[in-house]
């Protein structure tokens, strides 16, 4: 193969249902600086590249771009369909009774596609801000999470699956009290958690808890997202390409030290899904997965520089009420009310 990589030397997850899923995947949401083409066309090029997973949701805003350049792929012979692992979200305004089942079909109309692999509840509640608000802002209909509310929400995603228009349900920026609460009521249990996971955030018990419960960990922001909106970002904030262990790692690869954060989350077991549309950028990051690991010593090292950074705190979910951003974390290890 010349450019690219061959996604045949790609490691593969396996899901609890024996379905394989790849190591790596293409973050797709432009945070508010990149536009929908670009992203889109990122894709074409990623695909071309060897990326089979691409991360996709429908608050992106760019779905109908991706469906158009898919069908390109498809059209131009470059991958078949059943060679793409294609995931999707539901965002926080269609959370209600029958409206999952609008999203998605919405999100396969856009993708153009007859199935989506893996679909999403994007974050736990029905709380949502407006595309591109300030970190300020608040909606007014917000409230604390639900079991209830969230089991409505999760019983039109098994019933998705029963009519076979999505492969795999999962859940997204969860804690472990929801996580404890919801799974015994679930009928089909979620087959991947997507969660926020980058050297100086690795969530170490939410981490082992999925594993242990058979759900594959999914990491987001896996390089510290470094263009993320002004929203997302606090003075406190770590840079994981700045952090010294990174650096001083990353020189005796000779690699960015961005190509280092995510030969340390394939290594540890999550799929990382970074973003990028510069194509040296996507094409190195899908490469460093399979080729040169990093050493034990050296993934050791990274471990104890965890700085428990929060980066995508949610404050724009807050409820009235709400203390500040770490009532969304439940980090008194129960659900927060
Ligand atoms: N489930 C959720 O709630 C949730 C939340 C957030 C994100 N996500 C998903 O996770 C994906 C990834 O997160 P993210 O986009 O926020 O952050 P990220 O992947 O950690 O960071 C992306 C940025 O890193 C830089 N970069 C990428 N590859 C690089 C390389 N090889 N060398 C140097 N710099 C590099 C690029 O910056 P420049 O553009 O400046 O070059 C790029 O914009 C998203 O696109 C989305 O699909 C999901």
């Amino acid at each position: 193969m010349g450019r690219g990589v061959n996604p045949e030397i790609i490691p593969k997850r396996r899901l609890y249902t024996g379905a394989e899923m790849p190591a790596v995947g293409l973050g797709t949401f432009g945070s508010d600086k990149y536009s929908a083409d670009q992203v889109a066309n990122a894709v074409y090029g990623a695909v071309q590249c060897g990326y089979r997973l691409i991360d996709c949701a429908a608050v992106y805003q760019n779905e109908a771009q991706i469906g158009e350049v898919l069908k390109n792929l498809f059209d131009d012979g470059v991958v078949r369909r059943e060679e793409l692992f294609i995931t999707s979200k539901v965002w926080n305004d269609m959370h209600g009774e029958g409206k999952v089942l609008e999203s998605c079909r919405q999100s396969l109309k856009d993708l153009g596609l007859s199935y989506i692999d893996l679909y999403f509840v994007h974050w736990p509640f029905p709380n949502y801000h407006a595309p591109g608000c300030d970190g300020d802002s608040r909606n007014p209909d917000s409230k604390p999470f639900s079991v209830e509310e969230f089991m409505t929400t999760w019983r039109q995603c098994e019933e998705l699956v029963r009519m076979g228009l999505v492969k795999h349900i999962g859940m997204s920026n969860m804690t472990i009290p929801k996580l404890e609460a919801v799974l015994p009521l679930c009928e089909i249990q979620p087959a991947a958690l997507e969660m926020e996971l980058h050297p100086s955030f690795q969530q170490p018990e939410l981490f082992d808890y999925a594993v242990k419960h058979e759900i594959q960990p999914i990491g987001y922001c896996p390089i510290g997202s470094p263009s993320r909106p002004e929203r997302d970002r606090t003075a406190e904030d770590v840079a994981d390409t700045q952090m010294p262990e990174i650096v001083e790692i990353a020189e005796a690869h000779h690699v960015h030290p961005a190509v280092i954060c995510l030969k340390w989350a394939v290594q540890r077991g999550q799929i990382p899904i970074p973003f990028s549309v510069k194509e040296p950028q996507y094409i190195s990051n899908l490469q460093c997965a399979a080729e040169d690991p990093l050493t034990d010593a050296e993934m050791e090292r990274i471990r104890l520089a965890d700085k428990n950074c929060r980066l995508i705190k949610g404050q724009v979910f807050l409820w009235k009420g709400a203390r500040s951003w770490e009532d969304l974390w439940d980090l008194d290890g129960t659900i927060t009310k």
